[in-house]
């Protein structure tokens, strides 16, 4: 499985302090079955994470993993508020993507209120050439509250990843009826963890999704395209298979 969201490296935003938290939720992510990770730090007004801090930190992570061997494949990304990718210029930007794909993982807006510039800064990062993906959207007040304009945002090319953890209720019963709702229409490409540590907010993809098949049993034929298949097209830039 490929885990395209996680806060996996240590004393850079609010994921792990130290590096062996960090070891330990990806020792986590790699006993759950996750291959991949994407190490993907807040870029945002609190936390403004440079390129060069998330390639030290994807180095030091990686020469961690081989010491320990622990079977893992880490590459760098990060997630970008709706702010600070209007801010940062190009050369910036493009660094932050998903490992070396033009996918871009924007935080979907917590703010209740938010107004059209969310629209306005998707359709702008488009036209600049960012595949956009949305983090948590199942999270959003905004979008909890006018489902409408999430599906517009879809139509429109953008694309949806959904905290796995939000299927068994962690952030509370409307996160998870709307991200069953998502599921069942089809608006979701990518279930993935959100994780911060290895316990709090573990980095386990399949448990989420076994619960929500209980409720939605073709997510059974559909779970291996959610953690494998689309997240592996995104990383590759390709078309997201059949
Ligand atoms: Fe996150």
């Amino acid at each position: 499985m490929i885990d395209l969201h996680c806060h996996a490296l240590p004393g850079v935003d609010d994921g792990p302090a130290q590096q062996a938290g960090a070891l330990a939720l990806l020792r986590a992510a790699a006993a759950g079955g996750t291959r991949t990770v994407v190490a993907t730090p807040h870029v945002s007004p609190r936390y403004r994470t440079s390129p060069e801090t998330i390639d030290a930190g994807v180095a030091g992570m990686r020469a961690a993993l081989a010491a320990e061997r622990v079977e893992l494949e880490l590459l760098g990304g990060a997630e970008v508020a709706m702010e600070l990718a209007l801010e940062l210029p190009d050369a910036v930007l493009r660094q932050l993507t998903l490992g070396d794909s033009s996918c871009l993982l924007l935080e979907s807006p917590l703010a209740p209120a938010v107004g059209p510039v969310f629209e306005r800064c998707v359709a702008e990062l488009q036209q600049r050439g960012y595949r956009i993906l949305l983090a948590h959207p199942e999270r959003a007040p905004a979008f909890l509250s006018r489902p409408q304009r999430l599906q517009a945002l879809v139509e429109g090319g953008a694309l949806c990843s959904i905290t796995a953890s939000s299927l068994d209720g962690r952030f509370g019963a409307a996160a998870r009826w709307y991200a069953l709702e998502l599921l069942r229409d089809g608006l979701v490409h990518s279930v993935d963890s959100d994780a911060h540590d290895a316990i709090g907010r573990p980095p386990g993809l399949t448990a989420g999704l076994t619960a929500a098949a209980e409720t939605l049993p073709p997510l059974r034929e559909r779970a291996a395209w959610l953690t494998t298949g689309a997240p592996a097209a995104l990383l590759a830039d390709a078309p997201l298979p059949g």
